[in-house]
């Protein structure tokens, strides 16, 4: 094994001693998996998305733990295990049609992360061409960018919100406006016909895709159309955080501290465990990691921008549900893949639930490393 080079790892006591954990887990696991494109583990052993979805929605998130520890340490290792996944995805690219909305999760941890940290040109293009498939997307009349493919055409996803950063980052690159103006747009259309007022998010939305119009929200990965799927709001609080950090338009950090405000408001209630959703039967606990670590992370990005007086709302509710999230459910076996075991993909399907999910995982370290001062931004 190479030799560690941590940097200094300050902020809470706890959430060090975590990374200290979670770095040669991590290298075990990359070593042990190199090749694989991981979505889940079972039994302690990831799949490989390489093999059975190449165009599947989170093929991005195993790299983007892999360069943030490439970041934290200046191991090798892991930005070869990275830009494996990278060169793996332009196969993505080529079969074209399983692409969808989540370009933006799939090439802003591999193409445009690894051009950030690497200047590497092959994958600025990576990200360009990322970019310009999302703007491609959208929908000049209703304003929206389309989420899926097939018959669609009008679908919205609150997901999207975290896709849309590759278009701001496109914009900064390139000195086009179009691809920001087109983030914009869309957002402006979610916060207007997807954010409730009580603070809460719906998590789909339908237009008519001929003329714009609104028809209605839809139920989607939570209990039915009128309630809040944890994940979705977690989506929400980050996506229009990030719309902020990009643009500095104010109704943008508003929207996400309405919509943590809501999620707080929850969270604290079922002890800083994420139930998968906040507004389902009570009857049955079924929970969802992945929503309180993403959540966690918009958290502090908002606790980056509000007033002195307001950051400590955000920054201890993100700091309760991380060290909770690590209580409960965290796994710091070297000799298994996966750490936090208890993400979950929706309210109604059973497979799926409570196992260690990519997503999970790499929200729960950049949380912890936004703690310690060490994150690297990949948004
Ligand atoms: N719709 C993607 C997700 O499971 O969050």
């Amino acid at each position: 094994m190479e030799k560690l080079q941590v940097k200094e790892i300050t902020g809470p006591a706890w959430a060090s001693s975590l990374l200290e954990k979670i770095e040669p887990k991590l290298e075990a696991t990359v070593e042990r998996n190199f090749g694989k494109i991981p979505y889940v583990s079972t039994n302690g052993v990831y799949d490989d998305k390489n093999q059975n979805d190449i165009s599947w929605w989170t093929n991005g998130f195993y790299a983007g733990e892999l360069w943030q520890l490439y970041h934290l340490t200046g191991k090798k290792i892991y930005l070869k295990g990275a830009r494996n996944v990278e060169l793996l995805l332009d196969r993505a690219f080529s079969e074209f049609e399983g692409l969808h909305h989540d370009v933006g999760f799939m090439w802003l941890h591999t193409g445009v992360a690894d051009y950030r940290i690497t200047a590497n040109r092959d994958s600025y293009i990576r990200g360009l061409h990322a970019a310009t498939i999302l703007a491609g997307r959208y929908n000049p009349v209703g304003k929206f960018i389309r989420a899926w493919n097939r018959d669609l055409s009008g679908w919205v996803i609150i997901d999207s919100l975290m896709n849309i950063p590759i278009l701001y980052w496109a914009s900064a690159e390139t000195g086009d406006p179009r691809f920001k103006q087109i983030a914009m747009n869309h957002a402006d259309t979610l916060l207007k016909y997807l954010i409730r007022s009580d603070g809460s998010a719906a998590h789909i939305g339908s237009f008519n895709a001929e003329n714009g119009d609104f028809i209605e929200t839809i139920g989607g990965q939570g209990f039915d159309a009128d309630s809040a799927w944890s994940r979705g709001q977690a989506w929400a609080i980050y996506g229009y955080a990030l719309s902020y950090h990009h643009t500095k338009e104010k109704r943008y950090l508003d929207a996400a501290k309405r919509i943590a405000n809501f999620f707080i408001a929850n969270v604290s209630q079922c002890d800083y465990l994420t139930l998968v959703d906040f507004k389902a039967p009570y009857s049955e606990l079924k929970y969802d990691a992945s929503a309180g670590v993403c959540a966690a992370c918009g958290m502090l990005e908002i606790a980056k921008w509000v007033t002195p007086n307001e950051k400590g709302l955000y920054s201890d509710a993100a700091t309760k549900i991380l060290q909770k999230t690590a209580e409960v459910w965290g796994d710091w076996n070297p000799e298994t893949d996966g750490i936090i075991t208890a993400t979950s993909h929706s309210y109604h399907q059973e497979e799926e639930t409570h196992v260690p999910i990519v997503y999970g995982d790499y929200y729960f370290v950049e949380g912890l490393l936004r703690l310690t001062g060490n994150e690297l931004f990949l948004w």
